[in-house]
C-alpha cells in the first residue's frame, strides 16, 4: 500500500468517488497526485552537446534509490508511453527526495534524443522503483570501512559511478578510490570538472584516458589494456572493481579479472542482457499476425531482432528484459527465454520479445 493509499482522506474519497477513484480527480489538479510513482522534472542540465541530466522531484510513492541503481522512466511522446532505464547519477535519494539521471542521446535513440531535445522543467514522468545491485557496500555491510575501490568507466557508463562518488562525498565516507575513465575526447568527457574537484577534495586518484582525440598535453591516450591497468593502478588485485561502459570495455575487463581468478571482486553494470545463446537450439518460422509477414528465425535470435529484420518497428525499451516495453501477445507456438533457457508459451501469454527466441514455429500478435 503506498502513502496515498494509506491516507484516510483518500480512502474516504475513494468510497465517495466510486466508480472513479479520487486519484483520477487529483491528477487533473496535479499530475504528481495520480496513482503510482511519478516525478516532475525540476531542472534540465546540459552536460555536453549530447547529454543532459534531469533533476526529478518524485512523489511519495517512489521509494528512493541507492547511488548506482537504475530507474525506469516512462516518457509520453506523441501520445505513446515509452519506458527506458537510466542510471541514477545523483547520490542516494530517500523516499520522495530529488534525484537525477543523465541521458546521452543515442544514434537512432527515439527517447534519449527526445529527452535531450524536448525535456523541460515542469514535465511529469512516470517512474518505476529503483533497481539494480551495482551499488557500494552499505554501512552495515562493510565492517572496518569500505574496501579499496576501483571504478573503470567509459562514455555514459560514468553515470552510476558518478552517483557513487557523489554519495561517498555527501556522506563524507572515507574511501581509497582509483577511477579510470575512458572518453573519446574533451568535449564528451562528462562531469570532468566535478570529478576533478571531488578527487582533489577526497584524495582520490582520478584519471581520464582519451580514446580518440589527441587530448591536452600530458593526457593519457588509448583503450583499456592489462599493461596500462598495471601502470595506473598497480594494486588493482586488492580492490573491489566496478566496471560500466560499452560492450568492448566490459568484455576486456571481465576477461582480465576472470583470467586472474578475481571474478568475484568485479561488479558489472551491464547495459545488455546476459543471454544463453545456443546455436543448436531449434528455431522455426515466425509469423507476425497483424502485419501479415513471416521470417525464418534461429533458436537463439531474439524475436525483436527477427521482427526488425522483417521490416517491423516493434515498441521496445531497454532491450535487456527489464522494462517490459516490448511485450507482445503470443498467438501460437512456444518461445525460448534466452535469459534462462526455459521454453514456454500458451496462447495469450505476454512475451518479452527482446529476450525470447522462437522454439519451433511461432505466431505473434505484431
Ligand atoms: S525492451 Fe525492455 S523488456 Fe524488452
Amino acid at each position: 500500500m503506498n502513502a496515498l493509499s494509506r491516507n484516510p482522506l483518500i480512502r474516504f474519497g475513494r468510497w465517495l468517488a466510486t466508480p472513479a477513484i479520487p486519484e483520477s480527480y487529483l491528477e487533473l489538479i496535479d499530475p504528481l497526485l495520480g496513482a503510482g510513482p511519478r516525478g516532475r522534472i525540476e531542472q534540465v542540465i546540459r552536460e555536453s552537446s549530447n547529454a543532459v541530466s534531469l533533476v526529478i522531484s518524485p512523489n511519495d510513492a517512489w521509494q528512493g534509490a541507492l547511488a548506482g541503481q537504475y530507474v525506469r522512466l516512462g516518457v509520453d511522446i506523441e501520445g505513446v508511453r515509452h519506458w527506458r532505464c537510466y542510471s541514477v547519477s545523483s547520490g542516494d535519494a530517500r523516499r520522495g527526495q530529488r534525484f537525477s539521471v543523465t541521458v546521452r542521446a543515442l544514434d537512432g535513440g527515439h527517447v534519449s534524443r527526445w529527452i535531450n531535445e524536448r525535456a523541460r522543467p515542469g514535465m511529469v514522468l512516470m517512474l518505476d522503483q529503483a533497481a539494480g545491485e551495482f551499488t557500494l557496500p552499505q554501512d552495515g555491510q562493510s565492517q572496518g570501512g569500505l574496501p579499496k575501490l576501483l571504478f573503470i568507466t567509459a562514455g555514459s557508463g560514468i553515470t552510476p559511478a558518478m552517483g557513487m562518488m557523489r554519495s561517498l562525498a555527501s556522506a563524507n565516507r572515507e574511501a581509497d578510490l582509483v577511477h579510470l575513465h575512458y572518453t573519446p575526447d574533451d568535449a564528451s568527457n562528462l562531469f570532468a570538472e566535478e570529478r576533478l574537484g571531488l578527487a582533489l577534495a577526497h584524495g582520490w586518484n582520478s584519471q581520464n584516458l582519451f580514446t580518440r582525440a589527441a587530448a591536452k598535453s600530458g593526457a593519457i591516450q588509448g583503450h583499456f589494456s592489462a599493461k596500462r591497468l598495471e601502470a595506473l593502478c598497480p594494486d588493482w588485485r586488492e580492490r573491489t572493481a566496478y566496471v560500466c561502459g560499452p560492450e568492448a570495455l566490459m568484455d576486456s575487463v571481465s576477461a582480465h579479472w576472470q583470467q586472474a581468478e578475481l571474478g568475484d571482486q568485479l561488479r558489472q553494470e551491464n547495459f545488455r542482457p546476459a543471454l544463453k545463446r545456443d546455436a543448436n537450439a531449434r528455431g522455426g518460422e515466425v509469423r507476425f499476425w497483424n502485419s501479415e509477414r513471416a521470417a525464418e528465425a534461429s533458436g537463439d535470435k531474439p524475436l525483436l531482432e527477427v521482427a526488425e529484420q522483417a521490416g517491423l518497428l516493434p515498441k521496445h525499451g531497454c532491450r535487456m528484459g527489464i522494462c517490459q516495453g516490448c511485450l507482445v501477445t503470443l498467438k501460437e507456438g512456444q518461445v525460448r527465454d534466452l535469459t534462462t533457457g526455459e521454453v514456454f508459451g500458451e496462447t495469450g501469454d505476454m512475451v518479452r520479445i527482446c529476450v525470447c527466441a522462437a522454439a519451433g514455429n511461432v505466431t505473434l500478435e505484431l
